[in-house]
């Protein structure tokens, strides 16, 4: 199903931003940012403006002999910048590789796969006041960085239109290979490229998550829960091979694939949305899915994951 809103405004430049907003400020309309919307749940039209940034630019700042750092519009696609820095193998983006969405949300949602989150590889965000138009950095200590989450999603959340990201790569290998199915590219005796790793993180993605194109999903529906050590200890006791990664030494994460796929959804259909029968975190629009399919199949979920576990699931996914 489809939801409208009011209006549309793509935006070339820094300077076409300021303008817009000065006039969106006289109307008093609602506005709400978008990236490439693809962590997005529009629930209902949207009475209002939609903005977009279609600021691209991949501009190199600076380079020594160990590190390169580049300046990124916001709108630039982000796997097109991580096939460019694998290209020319710098190493930091790699493991990100093929995540859907535009730079400016990469540095808002703190995006992360296979070991890596972005906010290790970024230096400084770049934005403009919705209020008053004015610029401001944000030093990446400033951005509030935590899991999927950053000050811009919280404490400034639509105070702030992000323009462009500072991001500091390696141009020595530096590289991450814990998780499962990159470990075996350390057993190849050389060290793996930033191209070889990006490659073998888009098969992975290619193996267990829909292809955007094809199947429509905002990727994980669910946070991973942080829960207390006792919690874990708790459930470890009643199910055997739980599986978890420690945080610190007071919380433990959990799979929330594992608790749904626990509870019995994998592959279960509620109107025309689905549970992604090869990764249960992820909720697919199967079959012209209306908002309320999607919402009652996350609040389904939500409810039987509480009920067997006394675990509470937030959505990854944002509701509009
Ligand atoms: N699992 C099951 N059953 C399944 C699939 C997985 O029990 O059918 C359990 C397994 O124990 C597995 C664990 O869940 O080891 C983790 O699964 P996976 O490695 O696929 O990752 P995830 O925790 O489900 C997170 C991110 C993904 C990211 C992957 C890889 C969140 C909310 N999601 O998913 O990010 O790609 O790790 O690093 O943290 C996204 O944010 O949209 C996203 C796709």
């Amino acid at each position: 199903m489809h939801v409208k809103a009011q209006q549309f405004i793509t935006y070339d430049t820094v300077d076409e931003l300021v303008q817009v907003l000065a006039q969106l400020r006289g109307s008093g309309e609602r506005i709400l940012h978008i990236g490439g919307g693809s962590n997005l749940l529009f629930t209902r039209d949207f009475q209002g403006t939609l903005l977009h940034s279609g600021i691209k630019y991949i501009e190199e700042v600076s380079r020594d002999d160990r590190e390169i750092v580049f300046r990124v519009g916001a709108g630039v696609v982000w796997d097109d910048f991580c096939a460019e820095m694998a290209r020319n193998n710098f190493y930091g983006p790699e493991n990100l590789s093929y995540i859907p969405g535009e730079v400016g949300a990469s540095a808002i949602q703190n995006i992360g796969a296979y070991g890596v989150e972005v906010d290790s590889i970024i230096r400084a965000v770049e934005a403009i006041e919705v209020a008053t138009g004015m610029p401001r950095v944000f030093e990446v200590s400033e951005c509030e960085y935590g899991y999927r989450d950053s000050i811009f999603k919280n404490r400034l959340q639509g105070q702030y239109i992000v323009t462009a990201v500072v991001y500091r790569l390696s141009v020595v290998p530096v590289v991450h290979l814990d998780y499962g199915p990159l470990q075996e590219l350390k057993s190849r005796g050389e060290m793996p490229t930033a191209q070889v790793i990006r490659d073998a993180v888009i098969d992975i993605r290619r193996s267990k998550l829909p292809e955007p194109s094809e199947l429509g999903s905002a990727g994980s529906f669910f946070k991973n829960p942080v829960v207390p050590v006792e919690a874990y200890r708790q459930l470890a006791a009643n199910y055997t091979q739980v599986p978890h990664y420690v945080v610190n030494e007071q919380q433990i994460k959990i799979p929330a694939a594992w608790l749904i796929e626990q509870c019995g959804w994998k592959g279960k259909r509620h109107g025309g949305a689905a549970v992604y029968d090869k990764q249960p975190l992820i909720l697919v629009n199967e079959q012209q899915a209306t908002p309320a399919d999607i919402m009652e199949l996350a609040d389904l979920i939500q409810q039987s994951v509480f009920e067997k576990f006394h675990i509470h699931l937030h959505p990854e996914v944002n509701y509009i």
